[in-house]
């Protein structure tokens, strides 16, 4: 099997974007990747398109063919991915096993949700769908419950801080204000972070990953058809997809997410890297207190000293490992099935020089971790600039 490129990547702005509809951001997105790439549309075989909810938030179905419709790419095989939060991760492993595998030569790997035509309440009714319905979400619970149950066993088990929660915040605000697809491109303060109203408490309005409308595409290819471009590709040499009970209260812990972990482990052992080896990381900070425990799945912290380590500016731009450079879910925005290809087009362009003022020096290896529902399911990718 061969080597598997990422040879174009583009994306819309992330944002509260009521001028635009579902098919207007895919188109965006696609048309980017695609001069990105400097491919013709006909050079694409397949189509994988992540997408949670687009039924319950704006009515439409059939997502697969309008992605296809949309991009002008009939009649080209186009299929929908669903893994709630991680629809768009997992749309990414799909293209990529299907250029592993020697099916197709290219294929796009794209990620849409339109999430701001209702209400928040809607939102959180439509978000809750990911966790189990009949345990969790029909006896009131919610999203930023769910992480705030999370956050207060993390706090009691390891004596983390809501301040130290608040600085992946400030870490992530701080990079997405040097992003110009940001939502929330500004910086703020601890003193804001913690005095911002509560939601869920620990977590606060600055805990929270917004409601977001976007899209964003990469375009895959096999090693063979990826040679023949002027522009040298990023390589994809680990993806990983694992899988965990839905509701939160069957699981070992509340402090550890076991899919990251299995597919952190997995992903790093096909690429052959071990933590140390990465240079940047775009994770899924649904939550501030998800960072930090994906920190710790991940490897990247010792269990327990996620919050120390983010505090102590260990995960800060440009110092001991970059993460969330493009600001992550927190400030950059999460529309919930194009969020794992926005981490993709992130460390695509990170690796290729091309992040501007939030550019990690000297990147060479990046990660991508996307978590469905309340870690139910969890997708990492591993990029490099060299492949063997
Ligand atoms: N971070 C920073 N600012 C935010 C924000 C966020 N997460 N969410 C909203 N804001 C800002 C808005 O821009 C608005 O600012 P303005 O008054 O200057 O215009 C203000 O806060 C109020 O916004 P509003 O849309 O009324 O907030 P809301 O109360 O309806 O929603 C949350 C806030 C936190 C409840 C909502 O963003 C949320 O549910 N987030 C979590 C989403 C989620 O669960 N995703 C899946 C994760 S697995």
């Amino acid at each position: 099997m061969g080597n598997v490129a990422v040879i174009g990547a583009g994306m819309t702005k992330f944002g509260e974007l009521w001028d635009k509809g579902l098919e207007d951001l895919i188109a965006e997105a696609g048309a980017k990747a695609v001069n990105d790439a400097n491919i013709d549309g006909e050079d694409i075989q397949a189509i994988y398109g992540g997408n949670m909810s687009a039924g319950r938030f704006i009515g439409q179905e059939h997502i697969g063919a309008l992605i296809a419709d949309a991009i002008g790419l009939t009649p080209i095989p186009s299929t929908r991915v669903e893994a709630a939060c991680a629809s768009g991760g997992l749309a990414l492993r799909e293209a990529y096993l299907a250029v592993k595998s020697g099916t197709y030569d290219v294929v796009v790997a794209g990620g849409v949700e339109k999430m701001t035509d209702v209400y928040s309440e809607q939102v959180t009714q439509t978000l809750g769908g990911a966790g189990d319905q009949q345990w969790e979400v029909f006896n009131g619970v919610t999203f930023p419950s769910l992480y705030a149950m999370m956050a207060r066993r993390h706090m009691h088990d390891y004596g983390t801080t809501e301040e130290q929660m608040a600085a992946v915040a400030v870490k992530n605000h701080s990079n997405g204000s040097k992003n110009p697809y940001a939502q929330f491109p500004f910086k703020v303060t601890l003193e804001q972070v913690m005095s911002s109203s509560k939601v869920a408490e620990p977590l606060k309005l600055l805990d929270c990953s917004p409601i977001t409308d976007g899209a964003a595409v990469v375009i895959l290819a096999s090693e063979k058809f990826a040679r023949k471009l002027p522009q040298e590709p990023i390589w994809i040499i680990g993806s990983a997809h694992t899988t965990d009970t839905l509701a939160l209260h069957d699981r070992k812990s509340l402090t550890s997410i076991e899919a990251t972990r299995l597919a952190g482990r997995q992903a790093m052992k096909q690429a052959g890297v071990t933590p140390k080896d990465i240079d940047l990381a775009e994770v899924h900070d649904c939550f501030t207190i998800a960072e930090i425990m994906a920190m710790e799945d991940l490897g990247f912290s010792k269990r327990g000293e996620g919050g120390k380590d983010v505090e102590s500016g260990k995960f800060n731009l440009n110092s001991e490992l970059s993460v969330n450079t493009s600001g992550g879910l927190k400030s950059c925005g999460h529309p919930v099935g194009a969020t794992g290809i926005k981490q993709a087009v992130e460390v695509t362009w990170q690796l290729r020089g091309e992040a501007g003022k939030r550019q990690v020096d000297d990147a060479k290896v990046g990660l991508t971790h996307n978590v469905g529902g309340s870690g139910a399911t969890a997708v990492v990718h591993i990029f490099s600039k060299e492949v063997d």
